[in-house]
């Protein structure tokens, strides 16, 4: 085995060791005999869908490192789901567990001087947080996904159209339509009982899915792991290509130990180009931009927002999954998953083929047997880059301006604004839940620009996702009519023309801080600009006379929350620590 230095357990016998190795249940003289000792990470819970296989795919890969002759050694991390923190005061732990999720696997990993990693992730932060330490600390490994909800179906009402897709957005937007009286309680109840048969994340194009593309397209996870569904019903066990995906998982790294190929060694600056092109082409969510920068980070590559950009505003958008398409996750799983869309850019030109991935082969190898759109036949899953979804431009775009002097980040999901750009009034709220109350009392009208502020990385803190106003915006038919910006950030759930990642922040002293009720703001996307129509003496005459200190209650001296606030960076650089 390549460069795998003898761990605690290769030396058992020496000092104290066999006598802890023997408490802890295990034999040191077969300790000795192990020709890797693997951490298997990842943050598990039973509290909710997206985590809940972590466990049970933790212990079938310790199975699986046994019978190559390894050790695994588990390490866990709290779980948080976005689907029971967004809205509530609870939501700032979310983007917060990304660094701590890694910290606990970095830390786990160290401690009990494991030679390689395999890290299960999850839902949306895990994503990011399971590429962290593997770059961070170099080891062998890769990341295994523990897979995505299975789309359901209802066979009767307005949604009984969409056949077997139906995801949690559905099922969000139909709540916040019945909320405004569009939509019975009878179907919204049907649809709450059949829009997720089973655990996984959120079933499309949403943040986890987005993020587990990326681990396969910057080439940490085998071919076709980003797609599967994590399991057949609620009472099933894990899917079957969850359970192959983990023996071969352990193949791959073994490979990758004897061939001493290390995750650096994949994640250069090619590799996150690729991660780059293929989100941009799949429609995924902004969190994507704010992940991507914090593993670059740890990766040492010097990426940087505008270089997202340069990438992204070539690609088409050709993968016609929601929230932007009709189609589920798994619908592309069952069509050959995301080598599908990775075979159609590369034939076009858009990725390095050269880039080297956990099979030990290149991304041009590991797709010579992927079929080609034209070998697939009839379908609109996957659509041709000469004839896109959305042509290149329309999705993602970085703005800046005078009310972004950092950036934004601007979502279209492929749409194309009616008169180029979007102008509009202010409205203006200090939080969530007051914007929220305001739409729902009918009190933002066609036209407004909503502005919400001081929910950013530091001034929230934690950058909540802004997703029940975007649905609820969606749900009562304004989501063309009325644009969205803040310093917070979105769910992969949220579209219509939303902007996020305003920085600096409120909290920081940002322009967004100084705008007030009925001043025009515009969002151009073809110049990348937003913009606060007001005279330069007046921006700065206001920009003087405030503060710009977070507002909102104290943080506890010492809790998570504290802790974060004072070190996070802005959304520009990814909100790394
Ligand atoms: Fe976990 Fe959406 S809430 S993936």
């Amino acid at each position: 085995m390549a460069d795998t230095p003898k761990s605690y357990w290769n030396s058992a016998r020496e000092g104290l060791r066999s006598v802890e190795l023997r408490a802890a249940g295990f034999d040191p003289a077969a300790a000795e005999k192990l020709n890797a000792v693997v951490t298997v990470a990842g943050p598990y819970t039973n509290a909710h869908r997206c985590n809940n296989r972590v466990r049970r795919i933790a212990d079938l890969l310790v199975e699986a490192i046994a019978r190559r002759g390894g050790q695994g050694l588990l390490v866990g991390a709290p779980a948080v789901s976005d689907a029971l923190t967004q809205g509530t005061a609870h939501a700032g732990y979310s983007l917060a567990s990304r660094e701590l999720v890694a910290d606990c696997i970095e830390t786990g990993h160290q401690a009990q001087h494991a030679q390689a990693m395999i890290v299960v992730s999850g839902c949306d932060k895990s994503g990011a947080a399971a590429l962290m330490p593997l770059a961070r600390t170099n080891a062998f490994g890769l990341v295994v996904y523990p897979g995505t909800s299975s789309p359901g179906r209802v066979d009767s009402g307005p949604w009984a159209a969409k056949g077997e897709n139906l995801t949690l957005m559905d099922y969000a937007e139909a709540r916040a339509g019945r909320d405004a009286g569009r939509i019975s309680d009878d179907v919204v109840d049907k649809l709450e009982r059949c829009i997720m048969p089973g655990s996984g994340t959120c079933g499309a194009m949403f943040t986890a899915n987005t993020m587990s593309t990326i681990a396969e397209a910057i080439g940490m996870m085998l071919p076709r792991g980003a797609s599967h569904p994590a399991d057949y019903d609620a009472a099933s066990d894990v899917h079957d290509d969850v359970k192959a995906q983990v023996r071969a998982s352990v193949d791959a790294l073994y490979g990758l130990m004897a061939a001493g190929l290390r995750p650096r060694d994949i994640m250069t600056p090619q590799a996150f180009e690729n991660a780059i092109v293929t989100a941009f082409a799949m429609g995924g969510s902004t969190n994507f931009v704010l992940h991507l920068l914090a593993v670059a980070r740890e990766a040492g590559v010097p990426l940087t927002i505008e270089r997202i950009q340069a990438v992204g505003e070539r690609v088409p958008l050709i993968a016609s999954l929601q929230p932007h398409g009709p189609y589920a996750m798994v619908s592309l799983h069952r069509l050959g998953g995301v080598p599908v869309v990775m075979k159609e850019l590369l034939e076009h030109g858009f990725l390095h083929g050269g880039a080297m991935t956990v099979t030990g082969r290149t991304l041009a190898q590991n797709l010579r047997a992927t079929p080609t759109l034209a070998q697939l036949g009839t379908q609109d899953v996957v659509w041709p880059v000469a004839r896109p979804i959305a042509a290149a431009g329309n999705h993602i775009s970085v703005l800046k301006g005078n009310l972004a002097p950092e950036s934004a980040v601007l979502k279209l999901s492929g749409k194309t604004l009616e008169r180029g750009v979007f102008r509009g009034m202010a409205r203006v709220f200090e939080s969530e839940s007051d914007t929220l109350q305001a739409i729902r009392a009918g009190n933002v009208r066609p036209g407004s620009v909503v502005v919400v502020r001081n929910v950013g990385p530091a001034g929230a803190p934690g950058m909540p996702e802004m997703v029940m106003l975007t649905i609820e915006l969606q749900g009562r038919g304004l989501g063309e009519q009325v644009a969205l910006i803040t310093d917070g950030r979105f769910s992969g759930v949220s579209h219509g023309i939303l902007v996020g990642h305003v920085s600096p922040e409120a909290a920081k002293g940002g322009p967004i801080g100084i705008v007030r009720e009925g001043d025009a703001i515009v969002i151009d996307p073809r110049a990348r600009t937003l913009t606060l129509e007001l005279d330069p003496t007046e921006i700065a005459r206001r920009l003087a006379s405030r503060d710009g200190s977070r507002v909102g209650p104290p943080l506890r001296p010492g809790s998570v929350l504290d802790k974060y606030a004072r070190l996070v960076s802005s959304a520009h650089y990814g909100c790394v620590l």
